[in-house]
This record gives C-alpha cells, structure tokens and sequence, in this order.
C-alpha cells in the first residue's frame, strides 16, 4: 500500500540533493571545524559556505546565523539567552508570550517563570491571531522578552510579527519568533524584520532532523545557554554538525528559490481535499480551524474537525486505510492531549476533540487529496452507522 503523507508539518522527507550534501560533506576526511589542520580547515570552509547560504537567504550579516541542534533548542536558547541577558542587564523581568506558541517555547517560558520571571500570555481570537491592541497594552518598560510564532504548527495561522516586533523595538524588548513552520513558505528579510532572535529547524523543509538555527541579530542581549568552547562565537558550544549543515544548507537555497511554486502546489492539494471534504460530507460535517484568508495563514496546513469523530479513531482508521496525518503538533499528538492551540482559539469540546491536522509538501499532488477525502468519507460513514 502506497502512504499518501499528509503530515509535513511534523516532518519531511529529506530531499535528495540535501542527503547527497550530507554524503558529501560526510564522506570528506577527518576535520573538527575548530582543528587547524588541513583536515579542520576543509570542515570550516564548508560551514562557512552553509553559513554565507543561510545568511542570503534571510538576508542577514552570516555572523548572525547560529548553528543548533533543532527548532526547540533554538527556541529555548532564544527565550533562555535573551531573557538571562536583559534581567542582568536591564533588570527587565517579563516575558510576554501568546497562548498558541509550540512547546519548545511555551515550557521554556513556564521555566523562566518558576526563575522569577513574570509572564504575560497573550490570548487569540477564533483564527488563532493575536490581537494588536493585546500586545500593545502587554508590552511595557518591564519586558524583557516578546515570543511570537510566525505561523502556527497546528492551524497555519500567521502573526502580525512587524508590528509586534515595532512594538517590542520601541519599547525596548527583545524581540523572538518560532519560524520553523514559516520558513520554505513565507520570505524573510531580516534587514527590514523587526525581529532579533529567529528560529528555523532543518526537517521541515527537506533538510535533516536535529539541526536547526538560531539568527541572533547583532548586539541583542544573549546569554549563551550551551557552554563549553568557542563555536558558533561563544553563541552555542559544541562541534558543530558539519554535514547536517551542509544538508540544511542545501534544503533551504532549493525550498527557498521554489517558494512560489511550493506555496501554489501546497495551495491546490488543501484547496482541493477542502473542497473535496465538504462535497462529499456536507458543509457542516467539515469545520476548518484557522484563518481561512491565503494572506493570514501559511499555505501547507489544514486543519478541519469531524464532529462526532475523536481525533484518536480517525487517525487509527486513516493510518490503516494509508493516509499519514496528525491531531496536531506532534508532541502532543504522541500523547493526544487536548491541542492548547484550538483551546486558546476557543473551540468547543467536540470540535478539538475531533480536529485532524494535514500538511502538505513535496510530493503531494490533488489525485491524493482526492483519495483520501474519499477514504475520509468512507470512514465516517462506516463509523456513524455503528
Ligand atoms: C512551530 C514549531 N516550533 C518548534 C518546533 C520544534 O522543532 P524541532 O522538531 O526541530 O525541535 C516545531 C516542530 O514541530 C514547530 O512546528
């Protein structure tokens, strides 16, 4: 049975140029980019070559990008290291934050919180948007710390990050976003974005798993989280990963000069198993959660609910029929906890408890969506006739 795999958002196949420049830097002899020999000189200039890729792409100074271990590492040095920093030299003690951030930021603020800190957590409205006039009532003098997500994991719904992060600028705050979703769709220009600190994670666009990045604008207060030597100038110590780097590197220049392409593609699989859905269940069998608007939300995740299915038995029955999709961000679906996300966006019971993520990318195509809506239709009603 052939898997139709509608869950990019937890992770993507890794591109083939991105594995062959893994290989490629892997194979190459012997060298610790921190070595002076030959061997060592090689490894840096390759990370020099992923580094200077990864800088044009955000348009940001090379110097800024931090290698790490992965979009949650990123996100909690972010919140960590900014944080540390401003209260030591600002003596800023709060964190401002919205209810719909991943994990990674969300327990790395609750942490902060039990050091002392205070936490502001910003509500959302029904599409999962934060409210300007909420931000700008919670960002004073005390803030240490803005986290926003740029786009959202479970439901696609994008921030007004320019203004929040005016906001923050101007009232002299740090200024963080989670981008791991975002990146591969949305373009970022990090000469113009008001943001300091900005998370990206590898496998969410055809990279590897466990690498990720961290920008940190120059001169923002940061405390490094990771010490030990002097990689990643003082930033994250460790050897770095060359060859996951280099395949990063590669996945993002690719995902990168195809954005227009990838965002009209993702597009025409979820208009199409919307539309399909809807047809084949009727309108109010189907409830899209999220912004429904293309220029308020990220164009390779849908998330509807089937009232009257739980999310646990239809993503046993779509497994069994070949269909890979999620309950929402995959650390919570491991657990099926309710999703805090659709809690924050103020949905009723029976509509997070039945609410499916599918994320679409490379590879997918609307013969797909086609099939599964069927399947999905199929599965309902042999479940309502029970
Ligand atoms: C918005 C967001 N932030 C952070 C992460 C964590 O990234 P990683 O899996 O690279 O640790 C994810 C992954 O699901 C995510 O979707």
């Amino acid at each position: 049975m052939s898997i139709i795999y509608f869950d990019h958002a937890a992770t993507t196949p890794m591109r083939r140029e991105a594995i062959e420049a893994y290989v490629d830097a892997a194979s190459k002899g012997p060298g610790n980019p921190s070595s002076l020999h030959a061997g060592g000189r090689s490894a840096r200039s390759g990370l020099t070559a992923s580094r200077d890729t990864l800088a044009r792409i955000l348009n940001c100074d090379p110097g800024e990008i931090v290698f790490t271990g992965g979009g949650t590492e990123s996100d909690n040095a972010a919140l960590y290291g900014a944080a540390h920093a401003q209260r030591l030299k600002t003596g800023r003690d709060r964190i401002v934050t919205t209810a719909i951030e991943h994990h990674a930021v969300l327990h790395a603020c609750h942490k902060l919180e039990a050091e002392g800190f205070k936490l502001t957590v910003l509500p959302v409205d029904e599409t999962g948007r934060v409210r300007l006039s909420a931000a700008e009532e919670a960002i004073g003098d005390d803030v240490a710390v803005v986290s926003v997500m740029y786009g959202n994991n479970e439901v696609g719904t994008l921030q007004p990050i320019a203004e929040i992060g005016a906001l923050a600028r101007e009232r002299g705050a740090v200024m963080h976003s989670d981008a791991v979703q975002a990146f591969g769709y949305e373009r970022f220009d990090l000469r113009q974005l008001p943001v300091d600190l900005l998370s990206l994670s590898a496998h969410k666009i055809g990279g590897p798993q466990g690498v990720g990045v961290l920008y940190v604008r120059k001169g923002t207060p940061y405390e490094p989280t990771a010490r030990g030597g002097s990689q990643e100038k003082s930033r994250r110590a460790g050897t770095e990963n060359v060859a996951g780097i280099a395949a990063f590197a590669k996945a993002a220049e690719l995902a990168h000069s195809s954005i227009e392409e990838r965002r009209r593609e993702a597009e025409e699989v979820r208009a199409k198993l919307l539309a399909d859905l809807t047809e084949q269940l009727g309108e109010d069998a189907v409830r899209i959660n999220g912004a429904i608007d293309p220029k308020r939300r990220l164009p390779h995740i849908l998330n509807v609910s089937f009232p009257g299915i739980s999310n646990e038995t239809m993503l046993m029955n779509l497994d069994l029929s070949g269909v890979a999709a999620s309950a929402g961000s995959a650390c919570t679906a491991g657990s099926l906890q309710p999703s805090h996300v659709l809690i924050a966006m103020g949905l009723e019971t029976h509509f997070y408890q039945s609410a499916i993520r599918f994320s679409f990318g490379m590879g997918n195509n609307t013969a797909e969506a086609e099939k599964t809506a069927k399947i999905i239709a199929t599965i309902t009603k042999r479940l309502r006739n029970r």
